[in-house]
């Protein structure tokens, strides 16, 4: 069999995607009629999945085009600007060979001093040599709309770990731009997603910033136990293993329905029967711990960098402590120091998306398996 029974760690389709039907309903009709659109979510829930799973649903569209881009290793205004280029150029050619040709029209047109580099390949986005003396950004940005109009199709240009705008230098000035280009656009709409909730929310959710309102805004939620424990019990079975609906919904529980844990606790424990085995709570246990080990690393260097202080205040929350730090009880057991201590703790594990506030105002870790983690082996 050539699918994977679990998958984690990457983005994830066919076979390895459940769920998500109200979410890809309502891309697709924002990527079809034009509406932008911002995606939020904590760490490794499944945007990228979600909207990579739209752009192929929509890929025998004849209207549309949808271009997906990651901008997490860009770094400068410049390095987004050739990084949106090349996404551009190569996923909007009709052919794949077209692309060169493509390039070359709009490069040469846009500066005709510049001769495009014939050895461009993969590297393609570096050979573009775009820079701020070549192009100004307004004929950059403009660059999707004029391929949008010549080949008489909306275009969705899909901006992965977008937050990483908000950490450009001048980032202020750049995310004008961008949207006092982007908001004139006719034919062309933009799904803009990420996480980093905090990093996010500065960027779309504040009255003053360029991208305040800039369109449709969905949270994604989790995965729904109940899909979860279909997806497990299925898998299990492909493979000649079995889990009951229970066991399968308690690990669901354990991992919180985050869903690369899920996938990554299903399989370690999938990895620990024998065909025709059928798993129990010790051996999810035994899977649990794995998946503590497996991941031990990531957290230890989560927490280097953390103050005493910090870690107490983690501490304090993991063992169910979610809100009237006030207290001096509390203060006192977790070693927490002042109240307007408290107020820094707070605010300073939230930017480090370490912690996050919840509708009811109670504090909650964000990353389920860290707070096992720190229960079991920090204190
Ligand atoms: N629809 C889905 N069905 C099944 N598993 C999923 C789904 N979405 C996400 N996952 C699981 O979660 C993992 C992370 O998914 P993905 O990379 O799409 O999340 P993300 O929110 O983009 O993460 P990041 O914040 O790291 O960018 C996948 O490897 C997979 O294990
Ligand atoms: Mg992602």
């Amino acid at each position: 069999m050539e699918n994977k029974s679990f998958l984690f760690g990457t983005a994830v389709g066919g076979y390895n995607f459940i769920g998500r039907e109200a979410e890809i309903k309502r891309l697709m009709a924002n990527f079809t009629e034009g509406i932008n659109t911002i995606l939020i979510s904590p760490r490794r829930i499944g945007k990228t999945s979600l909207v990579k799973k739209v752009k192929q649903l929509l890929e025998s569209h004849e209207d549309v085009i949808v271009v997906y881009l990651d901008m997490f290793a860009c770094k400068t205004e410049y390095e987004f600007y050739n990084a949106l280029s090349a996404a551009v150029l190569k996923q909007t050619a009709s052919h794949a060979e077209k692309w060169m040709e493509y390039a070359k029209d709009f490069i040469v047109r846009l500066t005709p001093k510049i001769s495009f580099s014939p050895e461009a390949n993969s590297d393609f986005s570096i050979s573009l040599g775009i820079t701020a003396k070549t192009h100004t950004p307004e004929q950059i940005l403009g660059l999707v709309e004029e391929i949008a109009r010549k080949r008489s199709k909306r275009i969705v240009v899909c901006i992965d770990e977008f937050q990483q705008i908000g950490e450009l230098p001048d980032s202020l000035t750049v995310q004008k731009r961008l949207r006092s280009v982007w908001q004139h656009q006719q034919l062309t709409s933009y799904c803009l997603f990420g996480s980093k909730k905090h990093l996010m929310s500065n960027i779309f959710q504040r009255r003053n910033m360029p991208f305040y309102q800039f369109g449709d805004m969905i949270f994604l939620d989790k995965i729904p136990t109940e899909q979860w424990v279909d997806y497990i019990v299925e898998h299990f079975q492909d493979r000649k293993r079995d889990i009951s609906r229970e066991l399968a919904q308690q690990l669901c529980e354990i991992v919180e329905n985050y869903s690369s844990y899920v996938q990554q606790l299903a399989w370690l424990l999938f990895s620990l029967l024998n065909e025709g085995e059928t798993a129990t709570m010790g051996k999810l246990n035994h899977a649990v711990n794995d998946l503590l080990n497996a991941n031990e690393a990531l957290f230890m260097q989560q927490i280097e960098p953390l103050s005493a202080y910090q870690l107490n205040f983690l501490r304090a929350i993991a063992d169910g402590h979610n809100r009237g730090f006030g207290e001096m009880e509390i203060r006192e057991e977790y070693n927490l120091g002042s109240p307007s201590n408290i107020t820094r703790l707070k605010s300073s594990l939230i930017k480090k998306d370490l912690i996050e506030m919840q509708v009811k105002g109670t504090l909650n870790i964000t990353d389920p398996v860290f707070k096992l983690w720190i229960q079991r082996r920090i204190s």
